[in-house]
């Protein structure tokens, strides 16, 4: 098993080794490195990375393993190759760009490989294995982990793009869940290492309704829980493309909301405001996302902030909210 275990490991590392050869040195990587370079990548982050190319055909991996005598059922049980009828192995990943995914420790466990410009599906991942658990598994926590260390605190992005990105312009305590479903044992395992996490989805549906269910998850673990913001339609990659890193760092990352701002924010799309009855169900709502703060100064901020946005006495919202904590008893 042990020994096993070593070989996959061997594989992946030959692998990554390879692709990322072959981005640089071959004419089919030129036309991946320069869609790369298209969308803001430098040799340096290319390198620190380790980004790779897949090429197109079938047999880039399947070949280079054999050479070696890789044994292959392991390498098709760990989500290196794929099977065909006849049992002939070939290569999972063609024509992609190559991301691969580090264990805690730093080794290669997985990939995710991105098709070259648009069309589905947009990635593809390396299966889960006896060496990659998605549910244990945080993008970039190999590199970020000094830094978490120091500060107690990450930023989790939604995409591999993103914290690369998010890196080149400093923030190096970025890390990335394989897609948005957030696990407990996520969860957990970032308490482990944080007491603050600042959530960085992108700006569109997808992300915000993401962001607003693993915002519970988060608390519940025992974070403190703050959310950056983005403009519509914009996700971390494409905001630093538009207005640089500095400007991300400085008005995204340092001005994240709250995690009850955020949820304040968020219920305020699902209600018409321009309507008396929305309106008010809106700050019904509002209240009983209040009510349950601790701390009476913050009860106090975020009623006064609700009262000035609507026009409200805050006597009056005090006497509801009163009314909310009682029942809440
Ligand atoms: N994802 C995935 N499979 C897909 C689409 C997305 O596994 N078919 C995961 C990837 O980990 C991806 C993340 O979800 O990084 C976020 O998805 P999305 O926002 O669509 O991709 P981006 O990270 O923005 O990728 P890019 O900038 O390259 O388009
Ligand atoms: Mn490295
Ligand atoms: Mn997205
Ligand atoms: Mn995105
Ligand atoms: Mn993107």
């Amino acid at each position: 098993k042990q020994k096993e275990r070593q070989k996959l490991l061997d594989a992946y590392d030959l692998a990554s080794r390879m692709y990322h050869f072959l981005l640089k040195n071959t004419e089919h990587g030129r036309e991946a490195m320069d869609y790369l370079k298209g969308r803001g990548f430098s040799d340096k982050l290319i390198d620190h990375f380790q980004i790779g190319y897949a090429p197109p055909q079938w047999d880039t991996l399947s070949r280079q393993l054999t050479k070696r005598e890789f044994p292959m059922e392991l390498m098709k049980q760990g989500g290196l190759l794929l099977s065909r009828n006849d049992g002939s192995p070939y290569d999972l990943f063609r024509d992609r760009i190559m991301f691969p995914i580090w264990d805690a420790r730093g080794r290669v466990v997985a990939f995710g490989g991105r098709i070259l410009g648009e069309g589905g599906p947009k990635y593809l991942n390396s299966s889960e294995s006896s060496l990659f658990h998605k549910s244990r598994t945080l993008y970039n926590f190999n590199h970020a982990r000094p830094t978490i260390r120091k500060s107690r605190e990450l930023v989790l992005f939604e995409g591999y793009v993103d914290v690369i990105k998010a890196w080149d312009a400093g923030i190096h305590n970025g890390v990335a869940t394989m897609g948005t479903s957030l696990t407990e044992e996520n969860a957990f395992m970032m308490h482990k290492n944080v007491d603050r996490i600042i959530l960085c989805y992108d700006g569109d549906d997808a992300g915000r309704a993401a962001a607003y269910k693993n915002l519970s998850l988060l608390e519940k673990s025992g974070c403190e829980v703050k959310v950056a913001l983005l403009p519509d339609r914009m996700d971390p990659d494409e905001y630093i493309g538009a207005h640089g890193g500095e400007r991300f760092v400085r008005e995204v990352i340092h001005d994240a909301v709250t995690s009850l701002k955020f949820k304040l924010i968020y219920l305020r799309k699902n209600h018409i405001l321009i309507e008396d009855t929305g309106r008010i169900k809106y700050i019904q709502e509002a209240l009983k996302l209040i009510a349950p703060l601790h701390s009476p100064m913050e009860r106090e901020h975020y009623l006064k902030e609700l009262a000035e946005e609507f026009d409200q006495s805050p006597e009056t919202l005090k006497q509801e909210l009163h009314q909310i904590r009682l029942e809440m008893q």
